[in-house]
């Protein structure tokens, strides 16, 4: 599927890799093994150096037997015969570096035009990919380092260097801001890519050719015949492989909902573009997020609920309350947990409420857009339904299109219908498209979007900035000496404020 009428075959261009912090998490688990899974569906050519880059010291062999190792474990090809990691690891290379002192460039320089020429067809002149999978203070050293050791290419020919920036994007708005004004200095925007892996998602994709593509759904889509909409990115999982130290800096406000929740409330409520081309993409999911509304910003506890899990079991395991958790204070306020409700105030979308919530150690991993529709105008039936004994009338429910991002990747609208029988009674019943097991992972498109030149997927500086410019009020209250987050029980769905938030106009959360 090709999303942008921009794209172009990878094959297109000659190009180079080089992943800064390849002795990282992000490295193994997810760059190789889709950089392994392109080259093996041949949409990476055999001929592309694959440079990793980082402090420690290594040796090319010691490297590959690393990577193989990663493969086999995060990929999904499961064994790895040696002909095949052979014909893959032949090009990639380990370059030992210090990314923040400027006179190792040089040698790195000689070595990757070296291999490019060693590799690549006579009289190429590759585009070179630097992913910046390393720490966020590495960022500019790492571009101001490459720019001054002969990787800045000519005004004419910027395509040769492309930069993938990891997250965090800055830690607030004015952090990011200063961090987009430095790399403006030494980048052209179109040579940077903000990665945000959940635009990669195929499920995410299909969001924007589920709406533009079908002319029966986008006509209801809007105030006149939506309730509202959930958007919920739920994980079961808490602090594992040492995250405590991290998250505690950063907290779900930062680290899911201003990034993966905020992009997908662009592209369940943007516009259709003219044309499907990146910056047109972009244009609309901008406006939504000049639209979006917060509630009252003096009192914002009335609709951002920050909550913190607290010990119990999930699954029938115990498992720790956050205080508890490796590398994290046994006083901290950091929020693990996330809900609000904000408005996107445009002609389309006015009055409608958006629900937002995205947490830690939550009952299950599911991610997934709910549009609640409104109910018929008359409600001439009703049904018998009986739960533990007790059976009471049940009105008419209101209809739902649910996009499944993950697990169980699906699009299902629900209706209803007559139950068989004879009597005018209603039931629900779903029409469901199921996704085929085995979809691509996200970092293959992405890092197969960067070689193609293809920014469609990436976040454009100033829809980053806008998306910052609405969390930072509820950032600053969350922050202040006075405010506490709200406990919740592992394996629940949040604090009892997230479920206030809709209980008070009569809604309810979903329990996916
Ligand atoms: C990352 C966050 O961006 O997204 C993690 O830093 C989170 O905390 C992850 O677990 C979720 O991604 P996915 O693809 O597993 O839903």
């Amino acid at each position: 599927m090709t999303l942008s009428a921009t794209s172009v075959s990878p094959d297109v261009t000659d190009h180079s890799l080089l992943i800064f912090g390849a002795s990282g998490d992000l490295t193994a688990r997810k760059l190789m093994p889709a950089l392994f899974a392109l080259s093996s569906e041949g949409l990476l050519r055999d001929d592309v150096p694959i440079f990793g880059v980082a402090r420690r010291a290594k040796t090319d062999e010691s490297f590959r037997a690393e990577m193989r190792e990663a493969v086999s474990k995060h990929g999904q090809h499961g064994e790895i015969s040696d002909e095949q990691w052979a014909k893959f690891a032949s090009r990639l290379f380990y370059h030992q570096l210090e990314l923040d002192k400027s006179d190792d460039y040089g040698t790195l320089y000689e070595r990757v035009t070296k291999a490019e020429a060693e590799l690549l067809p006579a009289g190429a002149r590759p585009a070179r990919v630097v992913y910046l999978a390393t720490a966020p203070q590495l960022f500019l050293p790492s571009v101001q380092n490459l720019v001054g050791a002969g990787f800045r290419p000519a005004p004419d020919e910027r395509g040769r260097l492309r930069v993938v920036v990891e997250k965090p994007f800055g830690r607030d708005l004015a952090s990011a801001q200063e961090l987009a004004q430095q790399l403006a200095g030494l980048l052209h925007e179109s040579q940077i890519y903000r990665i945000d892996h959940y635009l990669g998602k195929e499920t995410v994709q299909n969001i924007l050719l589920f709406r533009f593509g079908n002319a029966i759904f986008e006509p209801l889509l809007n105030r006149t015949h939506v309730d509202h909409v959930q958007i919920t990115v739920a994980e079961d999982q808490g602090m594992e492989s040492g995250r405590g130290g991290y998250y505690d800096q950063s907290g779900a406000l930062r680290d899911v909902l201003q990034n993966h929740v905020l992009q997908l409330l662009c592209l369940v409520a943007m516009e259709p573009p003219a044309l499907f081309q990146a910056d047109q993409i972009r244009d609309e999911k901008m406006k939504v997020l000049e639209s979006l509304r917060p509630g009252d910003l003096q009192d914002i506890d009335q609709w951002a609920v920050a909550g913190q899990y607290v010990g119990g079991a999930i699954k029938g395991e115990p498992a720790n309350g956050y205080r508890q958790e490796d590398r994290v204070p046994a006083d901290s306020r950091r929020e693990t947990f996330v809900a609000m409700e904000v408005y996107v105030d445009n002609w389309r979308w006015a009055g409608v409420p958006f629900y937002l919530r995205t947490g830690k150690r939550l009952p299950s991993r599911v991610t997934e857009i709910a549009i609640t529709f409104k109910l018929p105008p008359l409600h001439p039936f009703s049904t018998v339904e009986c739960e533990g004994g007790v059976c009471g009338l049940v009105g008419t429910r209101a209809n739902s299109l649910v996009f499944r991002i993950q697990p169980e990747e699906s699009i299902t609208l629900t209706t209803s219908v007559k139950q068989p029988g004879h009597q005018f009674q209603l039931e629900a019943q779903r029409l469901q498209y199921k996704y085929p097991h085995g979809l691509a992972e996200a970092y293959e498109r992405l890092l197969l979007d960067v070689i193609r030149g293809d920014s469609t997927l990436f976040t454009r500086s100033d829809e980053l900035e806008a998306a910052w410019r609405f969390v930072q009020p509820v950032l600053d209250h969350w922050e202040s000496d006075s405010h506490e987050p709200e406990f919740y029980q592992v394996g629940k769905w949040g604090p009892a404020g997230a479920h206030s938030l809709l209980t008070r106009t009569g809604r309810d959360w979903r329990r996916p």
